[in-house]
């Protein structure tokens, strides 16, 4: 499986996952005319379209795509863009290029979903997680209970730590300094910060992650650390999910 990184619009990625065949499947096509023109460049066959959730800067591509291509549009049940042929629920396998699972994963939005690529031999499970799981951040809340973007965090923590994670927005660098604020003496998240000032000052992509790495630097996946928690004043009782509260509300007016 080969995965191709399409930078859209300021910050936006748009990923396009490969078979051998010359067969494609789009995640969360922003825009309709780079990936078009790649399709046609190579001579792919475009499959399906996978949509973590309906917000225009994942979706606004995906009526002039499938209108060109006929391609299956997924999204979740709740989603509603409109164009869906397929809606998909928490634990679902689809079985297009690859055996793909569907996490539901509510938080940034009530109809965000994760497409999971399972392992194969030799080859870890690739994530897609939209503006669910950011590089060392995670998407606002918007609407939903701190409690429940908490639990879909957890659940894609307990992925395989070798997992590519692949997110919506290249975010990293600002994630890093955030995360910084709350452990300015850890110095591998200074290390860190400076690897991807590098990578983006070269214009490169800080995507994939993997979990284990975000379960190392993402502060949001980190709601059991002690230095985390004394950093917020919160004690070693409080839940998980509050901690991860009052990390979302510092983070919203970093
Ligand atoms: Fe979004």
């Amino acid at each position: 499986m080969k995965v191709r990184i399409f930078p859209a619009y300021e910050d936006n990625y748009i990923y396009l996952i490969e078979d051998e065949k010359g067969s494609a499947i789009l995640i969360d096509p922003s825009e309709a005319r780079l990936v078009l023109e790649y399709i046609k460049q190579q001579s792919l066959t475009l499959t399906a379209i996978l949509i973590t959730h309906s917000h225009a800067d994942h979706t606004g591509g995906v009526e002039t795509i499938k209108t060109l291509t006929g391609c299956l549009v997924v999204s979740a049940q709740s989603g509603s863009i409109g164009l869906q042929d397929l809606h998909v629920q928490d634990g679902q396998i689809l079985d297009l290029l690859f055996p793909i699972r569907v996490l539901s994963t509510p938080g940034h939005t009530l109809d965000s979903v994760c497409y999971y690529v399972l392992p194969s031999p030799g080859q870890p499970g690739s994530l897609f997680t939209g503006d669910c799981l950011f590089i060392h951040g995670c998407g606002r809340l918007m609407g939903q209970p701190s409690q429940v973007f908490w639990q879909s965090l957890q659940k894609l923590s307990a992925l395989p730590p070798e997992t590519l994670v692949y997110c919506g927005h290249e975010y990293t660098e600002e994630n890093c300094r955030f995360a910084l604020t709350l452990e300015p003496n850890n110095l591998h998240l200074r290390q860190r910060l400076e690897e991807v000032r590098r990578q983006t000052k070269q214009g490169l992509p800080t995507v994939p992650s993997s979990i284990g790495l975000e379960k190392t630097f993402n502060p949001f996946l980190r709601t059991e650390s002690e230095s985390i928690r004394r950093a917020l004043a919160m004690p070693p009782e409080a839940p998980g999910w509050q901690v991860f509260a009052e990390l979302r509300r510092r983070k919203d007016r970093f």
